[in-house]
């Protein structure tokens, strides 16, 4: 029975599911959404202009390398991309979301991919997935950077003040912190491999971070969504102020 069953799900074909929803409306946004921001991002980080205005930066091109083109000729967002990039490309939720969408290995849950010979991230390339945590890191040196441009926002000519831009900003470093914040590695790194918290050292203050953390990772999806979507806004503000297709509204 048992062997009879094992050959039933290895004949299966691609796609075939016992499922009688719409599951592969689930599929398409992630396409449309995370297809779309990155032929955008693509397209901004090669444009090399239009990423700064007044007090503004945009977030794809920060922190702000050689931006005289003394030794590096190309656009300076090129230098940074790899930061950001990694951190979310390795992120645990997108994985799913884009193994599912583009790879449709398995299409969804309970969707049969056919039969593929199945090494999940045990063999290049997708072990590098197990850097994630490393990564993690290097979006918190990132997510220090884009704090000063969302202070630095505040002031214009030395004067403090506020802009739509202004906002614009804060809200993108909140999501950007809030998903950062958020992250499985992140989770686990403050208590999620411990069994006993009192025997720990720190004990006490870990646990409270670990719950902290944990409100938070149980919302983890959304994060990386709005985080993504209002990070591209942010960039598409400041080039349009930038490049005068739309005026800065000053607020004070
Ligand atoms: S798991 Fe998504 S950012 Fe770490």
């Amino acid at each position: 029975m048992a062997e009879g069953a094992v050959k039933a799900v290895s004949s299966k074909q691609f796609g075939e599911t016992l499922r009688r929803d719409s599951w592969w409306a689930e599929t398409v946004p992630v396409v449309l959404l995370l297809g779309g921001f990155g032929i955008y991002a693509t397209l901004r980080a090669f444009e090399g202009k239009f990423y700064e205005w007044g007090p503004y930066l945009s977030p794809f091109y920060s922190p702000l390398i050689d931006e005289h083109h003394r030794w590096w000729k190309l656009s300076p967002a090129l230098l940074i991309l790899g930061g950001p990039l990694s951190f979310r490309a390795t992120c645990y939720y997108y994985r799913k979301a884009y193994y599912r969408a583009f790879f449709l290995d398995p299409p969804a849950c309970a969707v049969s991919e056919g039969n593929r010979k199945y090494k999940g991230e045990t063999a290049f390339p997708f072990i590098l997935q197990n850097l994630h945590r490393y990564f993690l890191y290097l979006a918190i040196i990132f997510l220090a950077f884009l704090w000063k441009d969302a202070i630095q926002a505040f002031f214009f000519d030395g004067k403090f003040g506020m802009g739509v831009g202004t906002l614009v900003l804060c809200i993108n470093i909140i999501l950007l912190s809030t998903y950062t914040l958020s992250c499985h590695s992140l989770r686990h790194l403050a208590g999620g491999k411990l069994d006993c918290f009192s025997c720990a050292t720190f004990g006490k203050p870990r646990y409270k971070g670990w719950q902290f953390l944990s409100k938070l990772n149980e919302h983890h999806m959304l994060f990386a969504w709005s985080s993504l979507i209002s990070v591209g806004l942010a960039d598409l503000y400041v080039r349009l102020v930038s490049s005068g297709a739309i005026h800065d509204v000053r607020l004070f």
